[in-house]
């Protein structure tokens, strides 16, 4: 027998006293992690554990009492890659020795202080095993095939288990579901000045913001830089060539069609960046009094798999055909980058390695002429481009900003558009932009300060 047979072990133990144990952790502190479990393995390696100083009397007092079951003994059966891990609750899983390997917590592998590895792959064996795992005070250790030992704690390989619930909760973390919105949609409304003092209440915004892409600030105050000040107060503003803020006005010698007064079919803004902008704030400083000047707006996601469902080949084509977008110019404002002359390429909609809508791109100002199509493919590709605008149009919701509104919307989700408006009237919008990175960044940060981080 190998001594990696020696060494295959199961973690278990009461699944109420664990339960309990973790939500006490969860609520005191995030930094003693005690989790309740006792370990065992194959006979053998029983025995050695029984031996063992840390075993027995030295466990946690959560684990006092705790007989393992025959039921622990019967699932703990050899296996070559990993330790077979059951805990409290009744979950189990495998825990490959290579990724138990690269992720060994002791300080020569992993920074404490930094919280990121130091061990190198050049130094990792994919093939590494262990040659004795023995029980520890709360959690196990391990002695590799290549001269190291590493220590981790039940609670640390409980959080990171090969389980359906525990990759859920680390999928949820790292981002939320998404809730697509039709023409019933009516954005959540915030007050300016609650969102800079309260930060439950800038949770909720941000909340909001991930899962529906839009709400609406109310009673923002009258200066152009509202929404760059908002934006500081999150994390920091995205700037474009445009500069930290982008005053939508009917300008002379334009550098953007946007920046005139005519209507703008739906658009992202900055579909010409490879990292286009996370989050647009489009604040009102001023409408058009009289007719045009209302906004649209319409859920990119909701769009997206609608074409995916009815119209699968046109799906198709916008998720597998690259456009370039691009926007040349000067600057209009001492702001603006004296000249500027960017190219993008994406597809319309952008698909993740799970078939998931990860981003959306429309803008007929910057959608570029040069199409990298053989001609025969490029009637397809309107056609799919027009019937996804369609689709855009017949779930859209329309209302008009007022002086002190600011929009706020998933710019690589959601899209926007205007209505046109006489050509010398005063209306005044500002765009600023905050990339999802820090928004989502300040999500979980706030989620832990508050004690709601899952
Ligand atoms: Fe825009
Ligand atoms: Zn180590």
């Amino acid at each position: 027998m190998s001594c990696q047979r020696y060494s295959r072990l199961v973690l278990s133990g009461a699944a109420a006293m664990r339960t309990v144990t973790h939500q006490q952790v969860r609520r005191n502190c995030n930094n003693c992690n005690k989790r309740g479990l006792s370990l065992v393995s194959c006979a053998r390696q029983q025995v050695a554990i029984k031996e063992s100083p840390v075993s027995g009397a030295a466990r946690s007092p959560a684990l006092k009492g705790i007989t393992p079951s025959a039921t622990d003994l019967v699932a703990s059966l050899p296996d070559q890659e990993g330790l077979n891990v059951k805990f409290g609750d009744g979950s189990a899983s495998q825990m490959p020795y290579v990724w138990l390997r690269d992720n060994c917590q002791c300080s020569k592998c992993y920074n404490p202080v930094a919280l990121g590895r130091s061990f190198l792959l050049e130094d990792l064996d994919v093939n590494v095993h262990a040659t004795k795992v023995q029980e520890s005070e709360d959690g196990v250790e391990i002695e590799w095939s290549d001269g190291h030992s590493s220590q981790f704690t039940a609670e640390w390989l409980y959080d990171r288990a090969f389980t359906t619930s525990a990759r859920a909760q680390q999928r949820n973390r790292y981002a939320l579901s998404r809730e697509p919105w039709g023409v019933e949609h009516k954005p959540a409304e915030f007050d300016y000045q609650t969102l800079m003092e309260d930060e439950k209440v800038l949770l909720d915004w941000l909340l909001t913001m991930e899962t529906k892409g839009s709400a609406l600030v109310k009673n923002t105050p009258n200066r152009d830089v509202a929404g760059p000040d908002l934006i500081n107060n999150i994390a920091f503003v995205k700037q474009s060539h445009y500069g930290p803020h982008s005053p939508v006005i009917n300008r002379e010698n334009t550098n953007n069609v946007a920046f005139t007064n005519v209507k703008l079919g739906m658009h992202n803004d900055l579909a010409q960046y490879e990292q286009m902008a996370g989050i647009i704030f489009i604040q009102c400083v001023m409408q058009h009094q009289g007719k045009g000047g209302e906004s649209v707006i319409s859920d990119g996601l909701l769009a997206a798999e609608c074409l995916r469902r009815d119209h699968p080949e046109a799906f198709q084509v916008l998720t597998t055909t690259d456009a370039y977008f691009w926007d040349k110019g000067h600057a209009n404002f001492p702001w603006e980058m004296e000249s500027f002359f960017k190219i993008s390429k994406r597809p319309i909609i952008t698909l993740n390695n799970d078939n998931e809508v990860v981003c959306v791109a429309m803008n007929n100002g910057v959608r570029h002429s040069y199409l990298d199509l053989p001609s025969h493919k490029v009637k397809k590709f309107y056609a799919a481009l027009k019937l996804f605008n369609d689709i855009l149009y017949d779930n859209a919701i329309r209302f008009k900003m007022e002086a002190g509104d600011m929009m706020t919307l998933d710019n690589i989700r959601c899209l926007h558009g205007r209505e046109g408006y006489e050509d010398f009237s005063p209306r005044h919008i500002e765009s600023s932009y905050l990339d999802w990175d820090e928004a989502l960044c300040r999500r979980r940060r706030l989620q832990e300060k508050l004690g709601l981080f899952v």
